[in-house]
């Protein structure tokens, strides 16, 4: 990633993560960030973070195709095609319920399943404050030992 120019000190918490311009012609960056992997992606003018490898089975984002979906839009997972919502990281999936009398196909919620990130930017950089929910979300699991060990093994 190339600086061109002076920076101030993020406030605390605040991560660089690259020049505005740089990561719009990118559209998608990978970034490691306090240990942790981060898909910083740009769509439709806006940008976006996300933990970088799928909650299902830490398939790497990164490629995924941008869909709409029950008016949300979703990054779908290359891999097995899941479907995660940029700005929540919510799991979505299509379905039908049988038992219903009148079976309909319709989208539910599997609810967020994808840690997200905040992206600040000014005229010229984006910053990313890692999130602090403390509860656990599935994509976690892919950022720590375990996970990691899962992941090169697929
Ligand atoms: Fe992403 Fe399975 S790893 S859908």
């Amino acid at each position: 990633m190339e600086d061109r120019g002076e920076r101030e000190e993020p406030a605390a918490g605040l991560h660089f993560v690259g020049l505005k311009e740089d990561l719009i012609k990118a559209k998608r960056s990978f970034r490691t960030l306090e240990g942790r992997d981060i898909l910083v992606l740009y769509h439709q003018e806006i940008f976006y973070a996300l933990d970088f490898h799928c909650y299902h089975a830490g398939g790497p984002l990164q490629n995924g195709d941008i869909e709409e979906f029950d008016g949300k839009l979703c990054i779908v997972c290359p891999k097995h095609k899941y479907k995660i919502s940029l700005a929540e990281g919510e799991g979505i999936y299509r379905a039908t319920n049988p038992y219903a009398p009148v079976p309909t196909t319709r989208w539910f919620s599997k609810g967020i399943k994808q840690r997200v990130h905040t992206v600040t930017e000014t005229d010229r950089d984006v910053y990313v404050t890692l999130s602090h929910v403390s509860r656990f979300i599935e994509s976690d699991y892919f950022q720590g030992e375990k996970g990691k060990v899962e992941r090169e093994r697929m």
